[in-house]
């Protein structure tokens, strides 16, 4: 499996960085862990300045600080102020919950760019329940118009699944209301907790079908005026996506105590070695690091993959949902309509879509009002 790449190596465009697994919220669709990483582990802000700057050598243009909610750190203005000097585009990746006018104010005084703000839904009541939090779906509204009064760009990011799919148009209608100049519409992906939720989550196919027709005509309608980015959902696609645009060949994502992944989800992915931050330089992780190379490129192919026309254009798809399917990373992604599992896998969607609307919560869902964070009460990741 891990041969070399006979394809020039890129530098990376984006670096995700998880500055925390501490949430307020929880979404039963997270792609987080099911064992997060604690607080006494995470990486100081001197650190991330350090990483910051390495990425910017490396040839990293955009920065996205995420989590948990990156609001849990109270150095949060510190570590955006670090990106800005080392010269990246920071994004902020946000619940929003915790954040006031003043405190955005701060971040875009210390140099940060751009807002992407969660919505589980237009329904009070139903995003309320998504997300495990009394108030949120509030809260969240007003943060999101601060946003914009502030003249931040502004993304709004939905997580599709069965229970708002059939109001994607209005999702899109509230994100153009709210002054967004972006939304993204990204189905569940199931991994980490949310494969816990599979069950709950997965739309059936005419769920998905009348999305996709919602999709084209909300396009046609805010052409020009609103970006509509959409991921399409894997289960139920002939051809899968070209996951992170290609495995160790356009981003790196570091978690909170400092492990560099090439995806979200490669430490599902066993035998894998993940090297730290707190050991090696950047480049070397990104060049040298086992678990980039590992399927980078297209040498590590095999059939149908490897004499496949579109190989250097998905790459074989999903590492990690090949892994889970097909139980060998090294298997074409069974989102595939050439994948001898893809009618397992359409068989398991079309199961799963049928059966419980029970969503498991990492932890009993808060009752209390939403609140603002102060690092104490942020949130420590309850017990998966
Ligand atoms: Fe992509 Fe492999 Fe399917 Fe070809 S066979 S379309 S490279 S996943
Ligand atoms: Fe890991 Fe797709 S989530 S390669």
């Amino acid at each position: 499996m891990n041969v070399a790449t006979t394809i020039p190596l890129p530098a990376p465009l984006g670096l995700l960085a998880e500055l925390t697994h501490r949430c307020p919220l929880a979404c039963p669709y997270c792609s987080n862990p099911l064992a997060l990483e604690g607080r006494d582990s995470e990486l100081s802000a001197a650190e991330w300045a350090r990483v910051f700057r390495e990425a910017a050598g490396l040839g990293v243009l955009q920065l996205h600080l995420s989590g948990g909610e990156p609001g849990a750190r109270r150095d949060l203005t510190e570590i955006t102020h670090a990106a800005h000097e080392a010269g990246l585009y920071t994004n902020l990746i946000t619940s929003a919950i915790g954040f006031t006018r003043d405190r955005l104010a701060e971040l875009r005084a210390a140099g940060l760019d751009h807002v992407q703000i969660s919505i589980q839904d237009t329904e009070p009541a139903a995003s309320d329940r998504i997300a495990g939090y009394d108030g949120a779906h509030a809260r969240k509204l007003a943060i999101a118009r601060t946003v914009a009064e502030l003249g931040l760009a502004l993304t709004i990011n939905v997580v599709l699944h069965r229970a708002n799919i059939a109001r994607l148009r209005d999702l899109v209608g509230l994100a153009a209301a709210l002054g967004a100049g972006r939304v993204e519409l990204a189905h569940a992906q199931y991994y980490g907790w949310a494969l816990r939720n599979r069950a709950a989550l997965m739309p059936t196919r005419a769920q998905v079908e009348a999305a996709t027709a919602d999709l084209a005509a909300m396009r046609a309608r805010y052409a020009g005026t609103l970006a509509i980015d959409a991921v399409v959902p894997d289960y139920y696609a002939r051809r899968p996506k070209p996951c992170m645009g290609g495995w160790g060949r356009r981003s790196l994502n570091v978690t909170p105590s400092g492990r560099v992944l090439p995806c979200h989800a490669a430490e599902t992915i066993p035998g894998l070695r993940f090297w730290s931050v707190r050991d090696r330089n950047l480049a070397e992780i990104w060049t040298r690091s086992p678990a980039f190379q590992a399927f980078r490129g297209t040498d590590w192919m095999r059939a149908p993959c490897r004499s496949c026309e579109r190989r250097e254009i998905d790459f074989g798809g999903c590492r990690c949902q090949a892994m889970l399917i097909a139980g060998d990373a090294a298997e074409a992604d069974p989102a595939c309509a050439l994948s001898p599992l893809h009618g397992r896998m359409l068989a398991m969607a079309e199961e799963a879509a049928g059966t419980d609307d029970v969503y498991v919560y990492r932890a009993p869902a808060p009752r209390a009002p939403a609140r603002a964070l102060d690092g104490a009460t942020a949130g420590e990741p309850p017990p998966p």
